[in-house]
């Protein structure tokens, strides 16, 4: 999907609708708000002993049982199918070695013949999923089985592959600018309607995905500077989001602000899954304001050495 334009693109983004709309996202709220639950408790748990790495324990977990328990796949496969999307990114990244590349092939081999497999098996037995709706409204769309079960299985892996590391460096990246800026976490205490202003802002200052890429189709001229035809251009997200033109003193960290931002991108390309991230991160919070009065960060955090998309590996956090 993100690389089909026009009609072409129209017809598969057409195909899944709007995936968490207000029939879906109450639903997934229920589910979501006993995972962050159930997460929080063993982090507490882990705490007990002194330090815990975020990171590891709730960032990875809650975005993987979303995404694992809304498409019903077997919870058993989630570590695997975590560590696959992990070493997948590297073919998005801006400039990957040839090492991480090969990693990166392996994994899409491995993820191919899971989401393959998947589809067969929704196609023998379906049920109230996403993969058999998707099956249901194909096979009205393509006159022939196998493209239909082609086009599915192209979506279950764009969806899941879309979803998990997204949203895991959106969560630890969260929770690291709060814990760094306390009084602006008392203040939130205080006001948790302001929870989802604070996730936007998060979004805003240090976005999951850095780079959004487009071909020209044509030559053309974009903000007074020429782009030949076929030539690939980058938007650098993170420059946008502190652009002084749009953002009053970008470089302030503000949960007050009503921010505005390009992390899910924008246009006919815009997320599909916004609105599920934005229900993980704002749950998250909320419970952690109500459980973990406490929490600090106790180590400085571990980034993954890459530009187009930013991870966390490590959040040590404790208890005062
Ligand atoms: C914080 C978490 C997330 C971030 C920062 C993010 C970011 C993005 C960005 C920047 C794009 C557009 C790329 C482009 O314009 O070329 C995109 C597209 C997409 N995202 Fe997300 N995403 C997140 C979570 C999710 C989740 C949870 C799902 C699914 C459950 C998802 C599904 C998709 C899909 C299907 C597209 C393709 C849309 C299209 O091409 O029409 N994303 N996302």
């Amino acid at each position: 999907m993100p690389a089909l334009n026009g009609m072409q693109h129209t017809r598969v983004r057409r195909s899944v609708g709007n995936m968490f709309d207000r029939n879906t996202l109450p639903v997934l709220r229920v589910s979501i708000e006993k995972t962050v639950e159930k997460l929080l408790d063993r982090l507490t748990g882990e705490l007990r002993d002194g330090e815990a790495d975020f990171s590891s324990i709730v960032s990875e977990e809650l975005p993987m049982s979303a995404i694992g328990g809304w498409l019903q796949l077997p919870p058993a496969d989630y570590p695997l199918l975590r560590s696959l999307a992990h070493d997948q990114v590297f073919t998005q990244e801006l400039l990957p070695s040839a090492s991480q590349l090969a990693r990166s092939d392996a994994a899409t081999e491995q993820l191919e013949a899971y989401f393959r497999r998947l589809v067969q098996e929704r196609r023998r037995a379906p049920g109230d999923d996403p993969v058999s709706a998707w099956l249901r409204t194909w096979d009205g769309l393509e006159s022939d089985q196998e493209a239909a079960d082609e086009a599915v299985y192209l979506l279950a892996l764009l969806v899941f592959l879309a979803a998990p590391e997204t949203t895991a460096t959106l969560l630890s990246t969260m929770v690291w600018l709060l814990l760094e800026h306390p009084l602006q976490l008392g203040w939130l205490r205080a006001h948790p309607q302001h929870i989802p202003d604070a996730v936007e802002e998060v979004l805003r200052y240090d976005s999951p995905n850095q780079v959004i890429s487009r071909i020209a189709t044509a030559d053309t001229t974009l903000a007074g500077v020429p782009i030949e035809k076929d030539r690939m251009v980058h938007l650098m997200v993170g420059a946008a989001n502190h652009d002084p033109a749009h953002h009053l003193d970008p470089h302030i960290f503000d949960v007050r602000r009503k921010a505005s931002h390009l992390s899910f991108s924008g246009g006919i390309h815009y997320c599909l899954g916004a609105q599920l991230a934005r229900l993980e991160a704002t749950t998250l919070l909320t419970g952690l304001l109500r459980r973990l009065p406490g929490l600090r960060v106790s180590a400085a955090p571990v980034w993954a050495p890459r530009v187009g998309f930013r991870r966390i590996m490590e959040l040590r956090v404790a208890r005062s």
